[in-house]
């Protein structure tokens, strides 16, 4: 049975977590997170309890999956195991047997965190609005090769003189760059070391397992975080996160060969979001966008900042499937455009006079855009109880039918509230398994 790239496809917060649990459930054996890291807050809705997940896969509510973070994720061990003690608090089975951590992925020290707080300061009005997680100073110091290794962290003897390298340059730059106290090297060493023998039980060579999971013929489900827009590389830089997020990640975030992914879904929401700075086009500065934050409960997973909330955008929302080799894709959140007169989404862009139909790719400032959109009307039923696409309001299956057409990749599955059962399949598509054995148009 086949690999699966599931992937935002918009700025993150798509409806991934949800989606991920949901197929962990009944077409997957193994899921694996390959990049980014507690920057991510994955929501799953299970009856009365919600889950926000930021570093485990959102697999793990099912026991007897497989749970893996890879080598490319960037692990906090503070967050790993804070996360890993409240989901056993609430009766999660957490351990080393359903749940693996890759020993080459790059730990988030101290200093990380605080470097990416220092260095949005100084970035003033250019700040990214990062989650001050320390993901940006991680990958930084995984590309400059300071950084340290879950693997590190097991020997001490290694790891003192790893991390007395690396604390020398980040001390010099907390005293007389930004004129703060240095970090103490034993106090440092001492906590970390101790973190890393709690991490002990679950650290592996995750590449490997994986890899042999697939040979055995177990259905592998890899989980993106962030959002297409967000990729360091396709997205709207510098306003990113500093890994690749989509189908691009993940071979090397997974130490998974490229040719053994089979299908790639993405997931969009059915208007757009976007937590932190940078250009979005569609953005709704107005009660329009004020009332679907409201609607669609718009607040970040992570950090609870508000949301900007705008029209969906079907131009970079077809380029975002593309890059990541989409078979098909999932909208959710439809049911938060219920009671909207019109609905609107982008259909083209107007910049330098000229109009334009596709991502500008090579743009440097996507500021300049402005969207050129396409009206919709809206429907006023309740639609979070629909479960057959023929059950839908008919402007809504004609908003649904449009989108599709438009972004030119089929629509597998509608997401209409945020529990597990709130879906409609769609189309000839009776389940996402089918699209996985089948591929598309089969
Ligand atoms: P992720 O980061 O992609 O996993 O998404 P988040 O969990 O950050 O944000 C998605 C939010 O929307 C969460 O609060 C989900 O519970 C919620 N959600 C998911 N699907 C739907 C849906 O179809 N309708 C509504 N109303 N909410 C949804
Ligand atoms: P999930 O996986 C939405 C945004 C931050 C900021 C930028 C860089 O839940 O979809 P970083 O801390 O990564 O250096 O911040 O990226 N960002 C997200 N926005 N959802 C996320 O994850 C995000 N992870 C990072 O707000 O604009
Ligand atoms: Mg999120």
């Amino acid at each position: 049975m086949p690999s699966l790239s599931v992937f935002g496809a918009q700025w993150g917060d798509e409806g991934k977590g949800k989606l991920i649990d949901l197929l962990s459930g009944s077409e997957a054996d193994v899921v694996v997170r390959y990049q980014g890291g507690a920057n991510a807050g994955h929501t799953v809705v299970v009856g009365a309890e919600k889950y926000v997940l930021h570093l485990i896969p959102s697999g793990i509510l099912h026991p007897e999956k497989l749970n893996v973070i890879g080598n490319g994720v960037a692990v906090d061990p503070f967050k790993f195991l804070e996360e890993v003690e409240g989901l056993r608090a609430r009766g999660v089975a957490v351990d080393g047997t359903n749940l693996r951590l890759s020993a080459n992925a790059h730990v988030i020290f101290e200093h990380h965190r605080r470097l990416d707080q220092l260095s949005e300061k100084w970035r003033g009005e250019g700040r990214i609005g990062t989650t001050g997680r320390g993901i940006g100073p991680c990958y930084a110091d995984k590309a400059a090769r300071t950084g340290l290794r879950v693997g590190d962290l097991l020997d001490p003897e290694h790891c003192r003189v790893r991390l007395k390298a690396a604390l020398a340059e980040k001390n010099a730059l907390f005293e007389h760059v930004h004129h703060e106290a240095p970090l103490e090297l034993e106090t440092q060493l001492d906590r970390y070391v101790a973190l890393g023998h709690r991490l002990e039980p679950f650290v592996g060579d995750t590449g490997a397992q994986v890899r042999a999971a697939y040979r055995a013929k177990k259905r592998i489900l890899f989980e993106g975080a962030q959002g297409a827009m967000l990729d360091i590389d396709a997205g709207t830089y510098p306003f990113v996160t500093s890994s690749n997020t989509g189908t691009n990640g993940i071979s090397a975030g997974a130490s998974f060969p490229p040719r053994w992914i089979d299908r790639a879904i993405g997931i969009a929401k059915a208007y757009a979001t976007r937590v932190g700075e940078g250009p979005f086009p569609t953005e709704l500065e107005n009660e329009i966008g004020a009332r679907i934050r409201e609607q669609g409960n718009e607040y970040g997973s992570t950090t609870g900042r508000p949301r900007r909330c705008g029209w969906l955008d079907a131009v970079a929302l077809r380029y975002a499937l593309e890059i990541s080799g989409a078979d098909g894709w999932v909208v959710t959140n439809l049911d938060v455009l219920t009671g909207l007169d019109t609905i609107q989404a982008a259909v083209g862009y107007r910049a330098g006079g000229r109009e334009v139909r596709d991502w500008p790719g090579g743009m440097a400032d996507f500021d300049a855009l402005e969207p050129v959109y396409k009206s919709h009307p809206g429907w006023t039923e309740d639609i979070t109880r629909v479960r057959r696409f023929a059950d839908l309001p008919k402007s809504a299956r004609a908003y649904v039918e449009w989108l599709e057409h438009e972004v030119g990749v089929p629509i597998v599955m509608l997401s209409v509230g945020p529990e597990r059962e709130q879906v409609i399949p769609r189309g000839k598509f009776l389940s996402l398994a089918q699209v996985m054995s089948r591929g598309t148009g089969a």
